[in-house]
């Protein structure tokens, strides 16, 4: 598993607006929205593409265009779903599928309430959307579920990160042979008694939408 730090000023500047507890939900949206742009710029680059020819006004020209089958993008309802627009803006010709997981906030455990995704995933490039990388249950268990399905290559985006999730994620792929990556805006210190992440930007869920 690859792990990704999105090393950019822009970056760093809208994420620590999202921090900020001042940030009402409007700005919150149009802020997440923007910082995930960003970031599927750093996750797409490995998406799969192929070679074609095009005939410019003058002469033929080599050139690139996305390989098929299309990639697929996971939005982990309900916070991820902030996260799609920003994302389809980069890659409009991208299937969508749903995956709807909720943390017990006693046991911190994941689960899974709802699921709309092709059955066959075989040679599919997914795109795992989800804004907080906390405890890591979430994250390993869509990974899982794609992977089950067929996927053959997995990159999550994720607006914060805390080192137990990364590690969790680690042990819990372990033996999985296929790219993992995940790309994120930052890495914070660690998780509180609550599975917060610190310091975090809250329940980006209840920020996005209330
Ligand atoms: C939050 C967050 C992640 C998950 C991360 O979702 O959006 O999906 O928790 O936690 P983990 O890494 O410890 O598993 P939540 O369960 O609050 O649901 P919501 O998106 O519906 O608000």
């Amino acid at each position: 598993m690859r792990i990704h730090v999105a090393d950019h000023p822009l970056v760093a500047h809208k994420l620590t607006t999202l921090r900020d507890e001042r940030t009402d939900s409007p700005t919150f949206r149009g802020l997440a929205d923007e910082l995930v742009t960003l970031l599927a710029y750093e996750a797409t680059r490995d998406v799969r593409v192929e070679t074609v020819t095009v005939r410019t006004p003058v002469a033929e020209a080599q050139g690139t265009r996305l390989a098929a089958p299309k990639p697929l993008v996971v939005p982990i309802l309900r916070a991820g779903l902030g996260m799609l627009d920003g994302m389809m803006r980069l890659l409009p010709t991208a299937e969508v599928g749903f995956l709807g997981m909720v943390r017990n906030e006693e046991t911190l455990e994941a689960s899974t309430y709802a699921e709309r995704l092709p059955d066959d995933l075989s040679g599919r490039q997914c795109y795992v959307l989800d804004p907080m990388l906390a405890t890591g249950g979430t994250l390993a268990a869509a990974i899982r579920f794609l992977v089950d399905r067929g996927a053959d290559h997995i990159t999550a985006i994720c607006l914060l990160s805390a080192p137990e999730g990364c590690e969790r994620l680690e042990k819990d792929l372990d033996g999985l042979d296929i790219p993992v990556t995940v790309v994120t805006a930052g890495m914070d210190e660690r998780l509180n008694e609550k599975g917060y992440i610190v310091p975090g930007l809250g329940d980006a869920g209840d920020r996005l939408y209330g």
